[in-house]
């Protein structure tokens, strides 16, 4: 496997032009965007998406979010790009290049594997220098789920990837760290509104204010683990029902006053002194608990939503058994982060 280690802010053309020949050329390379890693694969070569779903042990019927790196390339990924919602267009003009992804009508010369019995795709134009630069270095659309294994949290570092993928891949560009640290949101918009499918950093408040239009969250009515969002023509999204973003520790979450939920963790830690315990939450935790908190200032579900998965990762690796998190609103950033609790928690969510 090929390391093309890129500094972002001062790309190695020649690094990337390999990296992208290879994606073109049906390779599967994995990239840093904004939000987390993907797997990256020609979207237009059913072969080479087909190995993304061996490669992740993702299940078939999850379709994948296709990059491209500017409005242009709209033309090859979707049906009828010229007459596209009017909110759609707003939404790209506001949002894109950025951590949006929006589902749209998907054009034939996709690989079927792309969108698994769905006639839409999910489109994202990511605003990474490295992510940019390759995919306009492969000359082609490129489909990228998170690259992790099915069901684990997202990688935010090519450390990450190796940890879950390295035999699996051809190449990984590491450009460092990933500043969003959460996926993108994930959008259906026409001209009467949008439906969230995956909350994200783009709020569906930001979303609202842009659009003018109601836009509503589909998966605030279905916060248990096993349920994905609908909006009355069935399940939307296939991805939000499986268990997801879960670390080997078990993770239990309190939402509510900081100060009830620092009571709640007490007992919890006090009844399993057995126990490999972290903590994360807003106060600071004494004693030998390993614990994260934001630094001074900072404003802990924004500190909290770019630190998460590489929280639950390092934990993960420093044998931790349980993992205590003090949960947020689901209001703004809130909602993403909680959608992505519920998953990780397997219902052990409490309010206190
Ligand atoms: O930030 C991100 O979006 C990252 C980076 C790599 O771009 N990608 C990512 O992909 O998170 P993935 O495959 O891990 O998540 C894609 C989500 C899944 O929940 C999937 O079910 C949903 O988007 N999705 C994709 N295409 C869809 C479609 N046509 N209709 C409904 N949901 C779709
Ligand atoms: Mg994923």
């Amino acid at each position: 496997m090929r390391v093309w280690e890129v500094d972002p802010l001062a790309i190695n053309p020649q690094a990337i032009a390999e990296a992208g020949e290879r994606l073109r050329a049906g390779g599967l390379i994995a990239f840093p965007t904004e939000t987390v890693y993907g797997l990256g694969a020609n979207a237009l070569d059913d072969a080479a998406v087909r190995e993304i779903f061996t490669a992740k042990g993702r299940p078939a019927d999850n379709p994948l979010i296709v990059h491209i790196a500017d409005e242009a390339g709209l033309a090859a990924v979707v049906a009828n790009a010229d007459s596209l919602p009017a909110a759609a267009r707003a939404a790209m003009a506001a949002f894109w290049p950025g951590p949006l992804t929006l589902i749209l009508p998907a054009s034939s010369q996709l690989a079927a594997a792309v969108h698994p019995g769905m006639d839409t795709v999910g489109v994202r134009c990511p605003n990474h220098p490295v992510a940019q630069a390759l995919i306009r270095a492969a000359g082609v659309p490129i489909a990228a789920p998170s690259a992790n294994q099915s069901g684990r949290p997202s990688p935010t570092t090519a450390q990450d990837v190796q940890e879950d993928l390295a035999s699996a891949l051809d190449g990984i560009v590491d450009g460092g760290s990933c500043s969003e640290g959460l996926e993108s949101t994930v959008v259906r918009i026409d001209d009467t509104g949008g439906t969230i499918y995956r909350p994200g950093s783009v709020t569906r408040e930001a979303l609202e204010r842009v659009l003018g239009l109601p836009v509503v969250d589909a998966t605030l009515a279905a916060t248990d683990a096993s349920a994905a969002p609908e909006d009355g023509r069935g399940t939307v999204s296939p991805g939000m029902k499986y268990r997801h973003y879960a670390p080997n520790a078990r993770v239990h979450v309190w939402t509510g006053d900081a100060s009830h939920v620092q009571v709640a963790m007490m007992q919890f830690i006090g009844q399993n002194e057995a126990a490999h315990i972290a903590v994360i939450s807003s106060r600071p935790f004494s004693g030998r608990i390993s614990s994260w908190m934001p630094e001074p200032g900072q404003d802990y579900c924004t500190a909290l939503s770019h630190n998460l998965y590489r929280l639950l990762r390092a934990f993960d690796r420093a044998g931790v058994s349980h993992i205590l998190i003090e949960g947020v609103n689901r209001v703004g950033i809130g909602a993403a982060i909680m959608n992505r609790l519920d998953r990780a928690a397997e219902g052990r969510v409490v309010s206190v």
